[in-house]
């Protein structure tokens, strides 16, 4: 038998529906994108329980118990942890992967698969980019991509490729390296007409990577005669497109660095936007912004820009994605041009305007809310009171998904005034409309704002470590031996240390521990989501020796700052500063190895 593996909890957990779970055993009503009922965990009679569908957990605002599904089911009926997620498994259809008791996991067909579906997309990708750049038969492809703008520079940094026309090329040279027919016809590379025939042909190719760089679908540009602009590559064991974001590998220094992430509408926008040297550009796949994407994006960015098309659809787009990054807490800003005489996206104004022109034009953002209210005004005819009426309550889905009450009667009062109205009426049709005509609001409930803890390289570190030890219990031994718990700085990535610590000597490295291990909600909560969003389950050896040469890094960086401070204030008070110099060098030395390591 052995321990449930890492893979089913995550699996788990992504596929679980936690309303229709806790719902079996509390009376459940949705207020503002959460479920409230009455806690079975202590008497009350207002409900201060609630759910949170999004991260899958529960959380009780009375008496602060809190946790994931598994555990609510494990505390409901008495189970151990192996029973509940059984049961869970079960009823979610998810198979139960054990490890052997010797702690080596049994790996599965599955991720097998991935793994060579990983090295064929890596290889192909080579294959594709060599054929654009070095090759008679590209040639005209990289004409065209270098009229856009582009430089070749740029062009390689994307990866950019060209898939031949010949159409059997690519599997007569696949099965030469070795691959068997089966997989080939598996691999989304081909027709599902005929699996020889390869799926990409005479198009210009975007391969599509994850985080770490490894690349995991592609996305293909017409050049001649007809057929759709671009079509891109199928989901896949390893390609989850409402997860994946267009050229995040490229882009996550940037996002780190500034705290800033735009999003724009496309591939070539997004080429444009680095081009000019704005590198914290990323894009959705041909499908509109989703939560996924955007929480992903709010962990490392506390602002997100949306750099949509000033077309019809574009501004439908931006307005949906608004309502996206609401809905995972995150306020966003919106670019939007001063006049309407502005070109029509990024690589236009690249190409007619120059990159100098282009970095100007991203400056210029606006608040959501204010995008908002001046797109309904714009629609308004305003001889018609009823027009009127519809353009204010259009404005209430945004409304509904403020956080803070306090922000949400600023904006109640710029409504009332951009529409020249009293605020009562709006808040009256407002109240109306989000109660769906009953007028019992649970108690102050939502009024409590919840601390949000944002994310950092420490806490990030943490994370993988916490998320994945249950599944590799020598993650958190590579961590202690590299770093130190003096070596972190956040608060919340020590107090994770620490659970991980007493976790590792009680000899309970799971998850459920580790979860139930963690004093303050708010974190444990955090940790949750984690989990349960997949992003730390993929590749976790990569992610944590990664996590902690930043960590490293980040913590050498400070004493050199320390070193230099203190160098200067001995110099300044005439003291010998030989000893400080010593220790200095022995520090760029050891930062310059990690970045050697790094390279
Ligand atoms: P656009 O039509 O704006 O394309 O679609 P683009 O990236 O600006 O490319 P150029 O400048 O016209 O060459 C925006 C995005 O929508 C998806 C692609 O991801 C594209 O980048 N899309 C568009 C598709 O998936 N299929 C299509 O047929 C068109
Ligand atoms: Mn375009």
């Amino acid at each position: 038998m052995g321990l449930i593996a890492a893979e089913t909890i995550n699996e788990l957990n992504s596929r679980l529906d936690a309303v229709a779970v806790v719902g079996d055993y509390v009376k459940l009503e949705k207020k503002s994108g959460r479920w409230w009922g009455r806690c079975p965990f202590h008497n009350e009679k207002t409900p201060s329980f609630t759910v949170d569908p999004e991260r899958k957990t529960y959380y009780c605002f009375g008496c602060h118990e809190g946790g994931g599904v598994v555990n609510f089911v494990m505390e409901m009926d008495k189970l151990s942890f192996p029973e509940a997620v059984e049961i869970l498994a079960k009823r979610f259809g998810v198979s139960v992967i054990r490890e052997n008791t010797d702690g080596i996991i049994n790996t599965s067909e599955i991720e097998k698969k991935k793994e060579n579906l990983s090295v064929l997309y890596n290889r192909v990708a080579g294959s594709f980019s060599y054929i654009l750049m070095e090759t008679q038969e590209g040639a005209a492809a990289l004409r065209y991509v270098r009229s856009r703008g582009f430089t070749d520079e740029l062009i390689q940094r994307f990866r950019l490729g060209y898939a031949p026309q010949e159409t059997f090329w690519l599997h007569k040279f696949l099965l030469g390296k070795g691959y068997s027919e089966s997989f080939l016809a598996e691999s989304g590379l081909f027709t599902k007409a005929n699996p020889r025939k390869a799926f990409f042909s005479d198009r210009l190719i975007f391969p599509i990577s994850g985080r770490q760089g490894q690349i995991t679908a592609f996305g293909g540009r017409i050049l001649n005669g007809d057929g759709p602009k671009y079509i891109n590559s199928a989901e896949s064991l390893i390609y989850k497109k409402r997860e994946t974001l267009f050229a995040i590998d490229l882009a996550m220094a940037e996002i780190r660095n500034t705290k800033e992430v735009i999003v724009a509408e496309g591939y070539m926008d997004v080429m444009a936007l680095h081009e000019a040297g704005i590198r914290n550009a990323v894009a959705p796949l041909g499908t509109a912004f989703t939560a996924e994407q955007a929480r992903l994006l709010g962990r490392w960015a506390g602002r997100i820009k949306l750099l949509f098309d000033s077309d019809a659809a574009g501004r439908a787009a931006a307005a949906k994605a608004i309502l996206t990054c609401r809905s995972v807490s995150i306020p966003a800003f919106v670019v939007a041009p001063e006049s309407s005489a502005d070109l029509k996206d990024p690589a236009d104004i690249l190409k007619e305007k120059g990159a100098g022109y282009l970095q100007q034009f991203v400056k210029k953002c606006i608040l959501d809310f204010e995008y908002l209210l001046s797109e309904n005004k714009r629609s308004l005819n305003n001889s018609d009171s009823n027009g009127k009426a519809r353009a204010v309550s259009s404005l209430f889905p945004f409304l509904d998904l403020v956080d803070s009450e306090v922000e949400r009667e600023t904006y109640i009062r710029r409504i009332a005034e951009a529409f020249e109205t009293g605020i009562q009426p709006v808040l009256n049709d407002y109240k109306v409309w989000h109660d769906g005509g009953s007028t019992t609001t649970p108690k102050n409930t939502e009024a409590i704002v919840q601390r949000s803890i944002r994310m950092n390289d420490e806490l990030y570190l943490l994370n993988a470590v916490a998320v994945n030890c249950g599944a590799n219990s020598s993650l958190f031994a590579k961590l202690r031996s590299a770093i130190p718990i003096e070596g972190f700085t956040d608060h919340n990535a020590k107090e994770l240390y620490i659970t991980l610590e007493e976790c590792s000597r009680a000899g309970s490295m799971n998850f459920e521990a580790i979860l139930n291990g963690i004093e303050d909600g708010a974190l444990r909560q955090f940790v949750a989501e984690n989990a349960a969003t997949k992003a730390f389950s993929e590749k976790p050896e990569f992610i944590v020796a990664d996590s902690i040469r930043r960590v490293q890094e980040e913590r050498l960086t400070r004493k050199q700052n320390e070193l230099v401070l203190r160098m200067r204030a001995a110099k300044s008070d005439g003291l010998s500063v030989d000893d400080l110099i010593h220790e200095k060098m022995f520090i760029d030395a050891e930062l310059q190895n990690l970045k050697g390591v790094n390279k």
